[in-house]
């Protein structure tokens, strides 16, 4: 094996398609998987590629300092791809404590051990942020999130990633430790926790449930296809400069509501519902509290440097997208059901 590649969160909505991808097209690096199954993680999502020859996974809580050294002590890491987190926002608005200890703490637990199995320096290592545009805050009607836009973090999720981001530049400026961080927008796609709005709608309208709309529905988010914000981690590792940060968007800008519409109007006709039929469905509910209005990336400088490019339009995308949910309907049952939780047991039960 070239390279041993931590990627922390590998069992969540992102972090699976990250390991596939990386897994498939770098036959040569170990790819060590660790995650704390947390209800987000599900290794279900990795069943593409759990046999392959050249992964590992590996159950840890990063907020477990030995259980991190540990890891550490165990493989010689090159390079640590960071993405376990908690990541809901409402979640975090109900119980922000545990947004402290895994984003932050968590953050910095690997930030330690990188540290130490490195030593200053660290020629040819990189220790890879993956974080959110959530961190910039609320935009007006105009405008774009940069690189240099200051931080504004507004719910407890985003000030729990905004911390570990410092954090990871600290470590850059105090100890040299090579970092880079992306600051990315709205993923969507197949795997993803049906907390979240696209799963969420798509079950709802398929089971003839409510759609709770938050507030009036105009709240702007830019969506991005999952497999393209993994081919810009793998861009940004393989040639990111270390020490900079690189924003990912989709300039896709969209109204929930319009989401919330298109998700409808599709499946009126994938489920020979007539025309208009699942709208009847929409239900506005209380607003989030500290709800941000519009996010929206300024992506060029990865664009220009990196020549990264989004490849799949928000139509595209949510056709896909809405495919996959339909064609997997055991995997929506058995993450709402909590079956997909004894995966880890039998599949790995007497082998540790
Ligand atoms: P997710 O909630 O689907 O998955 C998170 C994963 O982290 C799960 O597998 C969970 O088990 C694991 N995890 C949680 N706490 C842990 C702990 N203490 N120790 C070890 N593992 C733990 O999240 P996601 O949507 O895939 O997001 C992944 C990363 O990307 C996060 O850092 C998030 O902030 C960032 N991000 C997400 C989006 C998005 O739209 N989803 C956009 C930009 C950035
Ligand atoms: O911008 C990147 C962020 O995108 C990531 O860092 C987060 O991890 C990820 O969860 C996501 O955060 P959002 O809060 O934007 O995503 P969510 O799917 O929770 O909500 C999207 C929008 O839809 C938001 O304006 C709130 C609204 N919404 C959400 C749900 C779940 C509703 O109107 N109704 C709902 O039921």
């Amino acid at each position: 094996m070239s390279k041993t590649i931590l990627i922390t969160g590998g069992a969540g909505f992102i972090g699976s398609h990250l390991i596939e991808l990386m897994v498939r097209k770098y036959p040569d690096y170990r790819i060590v998987n660790a995650d704390a199954l947390t209800y987000a993680g599900n290794l279900e999502n990795l069943s593409g590629i759990d046999k392959a020859e050249n992964y590992s996974f590996e159950k840890v809580d990063i907020q477990d300092v030995a259980a991190v050294n540990a890891l550490f002590d165990k493989y010689a890491f090159d390079g640590v791809i960071h993405l376990a987190a908690e990541s809901h926002v409402d979640r975090s608005i109900e119980s922000p404590t545990e947004f402290i200890l895994t984003n932050v703490l968590g953050t910095v637990n690997l930030l330690n051990a990188a540290r130490n199995s490195w030593g200053e320096g660290a020629e040819g290592k990189l220790f890879y942020h993956v974080s959110t545009d959530e961190v910039y805050g609320s935009l007006g009607d105009t405008g774009y999130f940069h690189e240099e836009t200051p931080y504004d973090p507004r719910s407890p999720y985003s000030a729990s990633k905004a911390s570990s981001d410092h954090f990871v530049r600290a470590y850059y400026h105090t100890y040299k430790l090579p970092v880079v961080i992306s600051n990315c927008s709205n993923n969507y796609g197949p795997y993803q926790f049906p907390e979240k709005l696209l799963p969420l709608m798509i079950n709802n309208i398929k089971n003839q449930q409510s759609l709770p709309v938050y507030g009036d529905g105009q709240n702007v988010r830019d969506w991005l296809w999952v497999g393209d914000h993994c081919t810009a981690i793998d861009q940004i590792f393989h040639g990111g400069r270390v020490g900079e940060t690189y924003n990912i968007g989709g300039h896709n800008e969209r109204k929930n509501l319009e989401i919330v519409h298109a998700l409808c109007d599709i499946l009126d006709r994938k489920l020979d519902r007539p025309e208009g039929k699942n709208r009847e469905l929409i239900t506005f509910v209380t607003d989030r509290k500290g709800h941000d209005r519009r996010y929206a990336i300024d992506s060029s400088k990865l664009q220009g440097e990196l020549g990264w490019k989004p490849t799949v339009s928000v139509e595209e995308g949510l056709e896909k997208t809405i495919d996959w949910y339909l064609a997997n309907q055991e995997w929506m049952d058995r993450v709402t059901s909590g079956a997909y939780q004894g995966y880890y047991e039998r599949m790995y039960s007497g082998r540790e």
